[in-house]
């Protein structure tokens, strides 16, 4: 499989930019992430897929708990900041602990959703990672920031996809 060729076809998928954070020792962590995911309803859970390789993950790992932060259109500097390695990634930021896991939650995000790691799977050169869901809440009328073709985008209002409309782009 050629690499360049992988990620060109598969930059075409849109997804959403969720800041996945936890405390480890005492110490605020986070990475951004284009792989959350919405598992389960009963039990519920979600999910996101680390890259082996991320130097963060192991930390979130640490800490058995993760608060997914869903970014919006105006958290493109966010998404930045938690997706350098190395970085002081907290720097300037305002933050709370989530009620349950003490998980950070940054202020002015789309939807938070607190949870307790209960699975890790390996997955090539990622992991999966399920989380039972132990609190959420979003903020209606946010609109959540987009990753596509590489590129920041914003989720365009509401589309009419009503027949009428089709026929009356004819
Ligand atoms: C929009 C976007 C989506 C990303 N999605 C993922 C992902 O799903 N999994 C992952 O491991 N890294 C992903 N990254 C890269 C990580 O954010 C970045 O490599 C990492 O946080 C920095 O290294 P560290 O984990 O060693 O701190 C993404 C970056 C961006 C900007």
């Amino acid at each position: 499989m050629d690499a360049a060729r992988f990620r060109e076809v598969l930059s075409a998928v849109p997804t959403s930019v969720v800041v996945v954070t936890a405390v480890d020792r005492g110490e605020p962590v986070g990475m951004a992430v284009g792989t959350f995911l919405s598992v389960s309803l009963d039990p519920p859970l979600v999910g996101f897929l680390p890259a082996a390789s991320s130097t963060t993950f192991p930390r979130i790992r640490h800490a058995d708990a993760f608060c997914a932060n869903v970014l919006t259109v105006n958290q493109q500097h966010v998404s930045r900041a938690f997706a350098t390695r190395g970085a002081d990634k907290f720097a300037g930021l305002s933050w709370r602990p989530a009620p349950v896991t003490g998980s950070p939650v940054l202020e002015g995000v789309a939807a938070w959703i607190d949870c307790r790691i209960t699975r890790l799977h390996e997955a090539g050169d990622h992991f999966i990672v399920i989380g039972e869901v132990t609190d959420l809440a979003a903020a209606p009328g946010e609109r959540p920031l987009v990753f596509h073709r590489s590129r920041y985008m914003d989720s365009a209002p509401e589309i009419q996809a009503s027949p009428d409309s089709v026929r009356a782009g004819e």
